[in-house]
């Protein structure tokens, strides 16, 4: 097959307006893969042959990518479409092209990340990744395979595929995706300012890194792809975890521990023996001692001056409104848990404490702080969270919807 020709099928097959199925979720990538598929096939310098290769490891890393962080299943199927198109054509088996360009196909993946938006520029840096000097795809050689049979390949992926334990669908906007976990609400498909610092964090710590109620993993998976060492996730749902192991690549698991339960109580890792801690939006679902509990635990598991970083909602959120002004009278008041709810039944107006614990407790900047700095903790950074990139827009209230911090375990505490 020649570059032209696949560069037609990829046009054809992605094509916006013959297609209503391209999703509005990723039209970006689309746009983007168009894009540097005409510049691979407009090349004037490259063999015909290189220039195949380079669009079936765009193709490969697009693949990759939605199978991993994607948020539509339309669209993948698409692009599953395109690749066994391009294969039938080529006429070659395409598991062994992954083997070959293994690390070239990963780095799209990476590139289509950064194209929609999932990992930013700064994250590259950390990773030494730079998509302005080096194309991942742009490779000098020609894909030479085994002579191993076309249909030994389709049948070993079709297993693989059906074996793969997916991200259930997220929410029209692709911002939620539901927990499978009864009481674990939504967990976040993109990144926030906090997250992002995690994945930072655990891409240059070259040591341990926890993460508490992971939900998919999605700030653990990225880290790994961009070099983090070893990275535990910790959920209470089992079926979280699996999705996670199945959505890491192979090549990724020795640097992967799952550690099922629910924490504080249920996780017996040593003392001392991790470098960073993320705990993303569970928080709010402890009550007071429960989070002063998950506090104490963290403080233990960390190494001394290692680094805890910390989301959870507030009450200022738009299905919460309901409690708002008690919450406020609770604040002029000076008690100290001012955002607990015993009972959640009265409050919630989206219907979505049916996948919440019957229990909530919203935080806020005052009382994270003191929470960890009571417990040995040094404050780097505390603010609330603007959500209005994050959360669907229903939830969204004055900007204010969560609360984040970054704090560094010292070794004098008040314990
Ligand atoms: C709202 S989701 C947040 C997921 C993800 N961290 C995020 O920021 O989107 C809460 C997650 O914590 C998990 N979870 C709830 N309680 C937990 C506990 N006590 N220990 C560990 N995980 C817990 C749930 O299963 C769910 O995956």
């Amino acid at each position: 097959m020649t570059s032209s020709k696949l560069h037609q099928l990829i046009l054809a097959i992605l094509d916006n307006k013959q297609t209503a199925l391209i999703s509005s979720l990723h039209s970006k990538l689309i746009e983007v893969l168009k894009a540097q598929a005409t510049i691979i096939t407009s090349d004037k310098l490259a063999l015909d042959d290189i220039k195949v290769t380079r669009l079936l490891i765009l193709i490969e890393g697009l693949i990759k990518y939605l199978v991993q962080f994607g948020l539509d299943k339309n669209l993948l199927q698409k692009a599953i479409r395109l690749r066994s198109e391009c294969w039938i054509e080529q006429g070659l088996p395409s598991l062994f092209f992954e083997d070959t360009y293994h690390p070239e196909i990963e780095k799209t993946l990476l590139f289509f990340a950064w194209a929609d938006g999932l990992v930013t520029n700064e994250l590259l840096k950390q990773a030494a990744i730079n998509f302005a000097k080096v194309l991942p795809w742009n490779v000098n050689d020609t894909y030479k395979p085994s002579l191993e049979s076309k249909e030994t390949a389709i049948v070993a992926k079709s297993v693989q595929r059906a074996e793969l334990m997916e991200m259930p669908q997220a929410d029209e906007k692709g911002r939620f995706i539901p927990s499978i976990f009864s009481q674990g609400g939504f967990i976040l498909s993109k990144l926030d300012k906090y997250t992002e610092e995690f994945v930072k964090h655990a891409v240059i710590c070259g040591g341990t890194v926890l993460n508490i109620g992971s939900g998919y993993g999605i700030p653990e998976r990225l880290a790994l792809l961009l070099g983090a060492k070893k990275i535990i996730c910790n959920d209470i749902c089992a079926e979280h975890l699996e999705i996670i192991k199945n959505l890491t690549p192979k090549i990724y698991h020795p640097n992967l521990d799952l550690a099922v339960g629910s924490f504080p109580d249920e996780i017996t890792l040593s003392a001392n023996s991790v470098r960073v801690i993320g705990i993303f939006r569970v928080l709010h679902f402890f009550d007071p001692d429960l989070l002063v509990g998950a506090i104490k635990k963290a403080h233990e598991l960390l190494e001394t001056g290692g680094t805890l970083i910390i989301s959870a909602e507030t009450p200022y959120l738009g299905n919460w409104k309901k409690f708002i002004p008690i919450y406020e009278r609770r604040k002029e008041q000076k008690e100290s848990w001012p955002g607990y709810i015993p009972d959640t039944s009265d409050y919630e107006t989206a219907g979505y404490s049916r996948r919440l614990p019957p229990k909530m407790h919203f935080l806020d900047v005052a009382v994270l702080t003191r929470v960890l700095t009571e417990n040995g903790f040094s404050i780097i950074r505390c603010t609330t969270l603007n959500r209005a990139d994050t959360f669907p827009e229903h939830l969204l209230y004055n900007g204010q919807e969560s609360v984040g911090a970054v704090a560094q375990k010292v070794i004098h505490s008040r314990l």
